[in-house]
């Protein structure tokens, strides 16, 4: 018998047939479980960044990852000259070793990646693939001195979106299908100006928040730290959440015009933060830097100080089952 907490729960349980959607903590990664529960992949950046992905041997000898209860930091190298024929500078992609069909991912954030030639990203990929198969959700991207956050599906033909939807954010291109537009996907560009980059850092970061289900589709939110009115059970990671009440989506991508069932399985998360490459390459400000994108990463260590991940928690919830029934205490109500 589950025990839980919350006034939705007591909503739930007195009107069976009108019950909300309601998620429960699955599982939460702090500080050390990136060690143990991500793989730290290696291979090639497939988006043909100036990088050298590490593994976590590498990333622990050479102080670009580090832990503690709950802080988890990745870094991007800054103190090396990066030699012509090497593969790129030091950098860090890791990917969960579980993956989640429908659930919301809640993750707090202090610190990302920004500046000139990065291009950091946190998203979810089937876990089957192969890509686009099972669709890819961007829910934390963006390059150089982005200040709004741009999140994105990627999806096999057929699922699009409309221009207007119930989102705060603005909508930069609606058709998901990754195999047209050069693979733009669709994407919406956050409202929130400290969405991204050197405001969200200074602001002290924030939360995002993606659910992902049958019945709702895609949905990102996000709050910053300097926000009055970010909901409590957001920021305290409540045990149970109920999306009902997180307000206006700054990005939806409704399951209408794309079909859930045969655009999405279940998702790995995964991290990385590139350099230069496909997007942040080619909107690079190479006016007076010589050599251009790749060549500014090699011989600028100092430009890739800010270039870290800082995370404080990574919460996964599941829904809660049809059957569910709990113990509620009532001192978690407003
Ligand atoms: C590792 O990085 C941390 C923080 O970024 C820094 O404070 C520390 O001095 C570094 N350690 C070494 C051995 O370079
Ligand atoms: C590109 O960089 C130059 C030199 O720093 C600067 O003067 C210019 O405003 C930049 N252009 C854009 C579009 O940011
Ligand atoms: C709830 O339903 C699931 C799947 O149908 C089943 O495995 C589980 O035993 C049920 N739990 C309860 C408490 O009835």
């Amino acid at each position: 018998m589950y025990a839980i907490m919350g006034l939705s729960v007591l909503l739930a349980l007195a009107t069976p047939f009108v019950r909300a959607a309601l998620f429960i903590n699955k599982k939460t990664y702090m500080g050390p479980d990136f060690f143990q529960d991500f793989t730290w992949q290696t291979a090639d950046d497939p988006t043909h960044g100036r990088v050298n992905f590490v593994d976590l041997q590498t990333a622990l000898v050479k102080n670009l990852t580090a832990a503690s209860p709950n802080k988890f930091v990745m870094r991007v190298d800054s103190t090396t000259v990066v030699s012509n024929d090497a593969r790129g500078r030091d950098s860090i992609r890791i990917i969960s070793n579980d993956a989640y069909d429908d659930a919301i991912i809640l993750i707090d954030l202090s610190h990302m990646p920004f500046g000139a030639a990065t291009w950091p990203a946190f998203w979810t990929l089937s876990g089957e693939g192969p890509w686009p198969n099972g669709a890819e959700i961007d829910i934390i991207e963006g390059v150089n001195y982005d200040t709004q956050n741009l999140a994105s599906l990627h999806t096999t033909s057929s699922c699009s979106m409309a221009e207007q939807r119930p989102q705060s954010g603005f909508t930069v291109s609606t058709n998901c299908d990754a195999a047209v537009n050069w693979n733009q996907g669709c994407g919406t560009r956050f409202a929130k100006a400290n969405s991204y980059g050197a405001g969200f850092n200074s602001a002290g970061g924030g939360w995002f928040a993606m659910e992902r289900s049958r019945e709702d589709g895609v949905k990102v939110w996000f709050w910053s730290r300097l926000e009055d009115d970010v909901p409590r059970n957001i920021r305290d990671a409540d045990a149970l959440l109920d999306p009902s009440s997180f307000g206006m989506p700054s990005a939806t991508f409704p399951k209408d015009t794309c079909d859930y069932d045969t655009h999405f399985n279940a998702h790995k998360m995964i991290f990385d933060t590139t350099l230069c490459g496909d997007w942040a390459g080619s909107e690079f400000n190479s006016t007076g830097i010589l050599g251009g994108c790749d060549k500014y990463v090699d011989n600028t260590p100092d430009a890739f100080r800010e270039a870290y991940w800082e995370v404080n928690s990574l919460h996964v919830y599941s829904p809660l089952p049809d059957n569910f029934s709990g113990i509620v205490f009532p001192e978690n109500i407003l």
